[in-house]
Parts: structure tokens; sequence; C-alpha cells
């Protein structure tokens, strides 16, 4: 819901959800934006559960506690993915313990689910403003979150150097990359690092095809191929892979590495970038527009709006209903023009089969 008030004297700001490269930019531009709006700033530990446990894990920040994080990956805050915020109970805890500090809003920097929570909070009378990221790039209204192009460069220097490995040993290389419902990372990054082969959740892929793309390109004279699988890639006709250790989601590649070495008689390795995509310096495109995300909530609040999340469109920023962004995910429309793009450059999908044995120049 988008409601108007007077612009608030107290704000808090926390991070949820799984971190992403730009959340202490983020942090540190609604904290000094705030200060230059002459509003005071209190920082949450552990997100939603923190917001629940209250205490000490709530605590008044200035200019200088956000000093230095601009390049620092991962949340000085902390994050935390809380059930107990599922339950009501939860939910009157939070909103009590900011009542008693005289907190008038708060701005969650957090994912889709994050966002739905703040929009669930609104009813217990918490005024809240949304930051989004996620490195899936999936906040639907959104055109691109932070976190995102710092996962896409870490794969698609993991690309390069499977390119040269794979060649070195003439192999198939699997790179298994994060992307839940969306595939974002595995297509932008397969364009920009060279994959002949681009797996994701949007398009279910066969085995065959996958491995007639290989054979094709083992025709023409490359004897080596690099594919690259969103975790939640789904086979046709079947579903996304779990661990069996972990519980969690991801195997797709290791399955693909194992059915296309089948297949093709190939020698195939799989390489899963997990966590990797997560962490480490924010680039410098995310530490940008997680300072302009930042920063523009905090107008919001100011200009005595909430209910709002802050969105980027094309280069503009603007914003969305947080509660139309609650349970949706902005997925990979399979005729979008990068999958054109891709298509064209004769980059397959595992969709259709391509044995085309027309003899091409080496690469
Ligand atoms: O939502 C972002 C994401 O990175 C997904 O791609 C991935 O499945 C998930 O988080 C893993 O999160 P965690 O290991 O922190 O539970």
């Amino acid at each position: 819901m988008t409601e108007t008030a007077t612009a608030p004297s107290r704000i808090v700001v926390l991070t949820s959800g799984g971190d992403a490269g730009g959340m202490n930019p983020a942090i540190r531009a609604v904290v000094r934006t705030a200060v230059h709006h002459g509003i005071e700033v209190y920082a949450v530990a552990e997100g939603y559960l923190g917001l629940i446990q209250g205490g000490d894990a709530i605590r008044p920040v200035d200019s200088a506690d956000v000093g230095g994080i601009l390049q620092r990956g991962g949340t000085i805050l902390g994050t935390a993915r809380s059930m107990e915020f599922r339950e009501r109970d939860g939910r009157r805890r939070a909103a009590r313990n900011l009542l008693e500090l005289g907190i008038d809003a708060l701005v969650v920097i957090g994912g889709e689910g994050s966002q739905g929570i703040a929009s669930e909070l609104s009813r217990y009378g918490v005024r809240a403003v949304g930051v989004p990221k996620t490195i899936d790039n999936d906040l639907w209204g959104c055109d691109q979150t932070f976190g995102f192009d710092t996962a896409l460069t870490v794969a698609t220097e993991a690309l390069d150097r499977l390119h040269t490995t794979a060649a070195s040993h003439d192999r198939v290389m699997v790179l298994e990359v994060m992307g839940r419902d969306a595939g974002w990372i595995a297509l932008h990054s397969g364009l920009g690092g060279g994959a002949d082969v681009i797996l994701i959740p949007e398009i279910p892929f066969t085995v065959e095809a996958v491995a007639s793309k290989i054979l094709t390109r083992e025709y023409r004279g490359s004897s080596f191929s690099i594919v690259i699988c969103a975790e939640g890639a789904v086979e046709q006709g079947g579903g996304q892979l779990y661990q069996e250790t972990t519980g969690t989601l991801g195997g797709i590649g290791a399955h693909v590495a194992t059915q296309v070495g089948k297949v093709t008689g190939k020698d195939a390795r799989v390489v899963v970038l997990g966590h990797v995509q997560r962490g480490g310096m924010p680039t410098p495109y995310d530490r940008i527009l997680a300072t302009r995300f930042g920063a523009a909530a905090v107008r919001v609040l100011a200009e005595g709006r909430y209910g709002e999340v802050v969105v980027s469109k094309g280069m503009e920023i603007s914003t969305v209903r947080m509660s139309d962004c609650a349970g949706k995910v902005r997925t990979v429309p399979v005729e979008h023009e990068m999958i054109q793009t891709a298509r064209g450059l004769g980059i397959a999908f595992g969709d259709e089969e391509d044995l085309d044995l027309t003899p091409e120049p080496l690469e």
C-alpha cells in the first residue's frame, strides 16, 4: 500500500535474506542520507530476527559508523531468514520494539520475501520502505537489483577461466550458477563469457539436445564445450534437484555433466560456483546502484511516503508498491531479446536438437 504521513524523525534500517554485493553501500547511503535530512537512524542486527529480539539488537548509528564499508562485501549488520516472523506473535513483538524506541519507519534492504514481510508489518502500524537486493535479479517491478552485477562478474570470470582448461583437455565443462527461479545470471554471464549452452529454469532442457550441440561443435572442429546452468534449471518432465546432504537446491550441473558425458562419450566436469557469487567486493555498478537505492528510500520517507519499494527502471530510479512485489518473481521471458540474441549466435538452450553437421571454420 502506498501511504502518506508526516516525515519520520527516527527510522531504523535492517538487511534481510541472503546477502548480496552492495548491501553495505546501501546501509551507508540510508544512514548518511537520513542524517542529511535531520532524521535519526537506528540499525538492526541480524535482520528481522533482531527486530523481534529488540534490546541490544537495535542501536543508534551515525555517519561515522558506516565509514569504510563501501567496498566491503556481505552486510555489517548481519542477516537472517527468520521463521518467527512468519508468525503473528513475532511480528507483534517487532512492532512493539519499534514503538518503544519511538521509531517511525523502517527501511528494509532485502529481496522479494523480505519486502513481503515489511508489507505485512504495515498491519501493525509499522511504516516501511523497501530497498531491493538479490543476486538472482528476480524482484518483480525492478529492472536490476544490486548484487546481480557482482554475481554476474564472478560467473563471467569463471567462464573465462574454464575456457582455457576445457580447451586444454578437450572437455565439456559445466558451470552451475545461482538462480533459483530465474536464469538471469546464467543468461547474462553465458552471453558475456561465451558459453555454448545456457540452461535456465524458464526453458526446460533435454540431455539429448545439450549433447547434440556438443557433438555438432565437435564435428565442426571445437573439441571442448562450455555449459552454464542455473541451479534451478529443470530437465523436461522433471523437477528441480536438491542436494542430498544439505537439502538445498543444487546438483543439476553434476547431473548434466554426467549424462552429457555418457551420451557424447566426452570427458565432462562440473564446477559449482555457489556463494562465491555473493561474497567479496561489490562491483562499482552495484555500489552505485545500492547507494542510489538507499538514498532514494530515505527521500521517499522524508516526503512522508511509505509502503513503496525503490526500483530501477532503465536508467532511472522510481518506486513500486510494496504489496505488489510480495510473492512475485521476475523470470526471464522465453522470447526475451537476449534469448533471441543468444540463439542467433548459435548458443543452445537445450530445448532443440542441433545436429547441424555443416562444416564451419575453426574457432
Ligand atoms: O536468493 C538468492 C540465492 O542466492 C539463490 O540463488 C540461492 O538458491 C539462495 O539464495 C541460497 O541461499 P542460502 O544458501 O543463503 O540459503
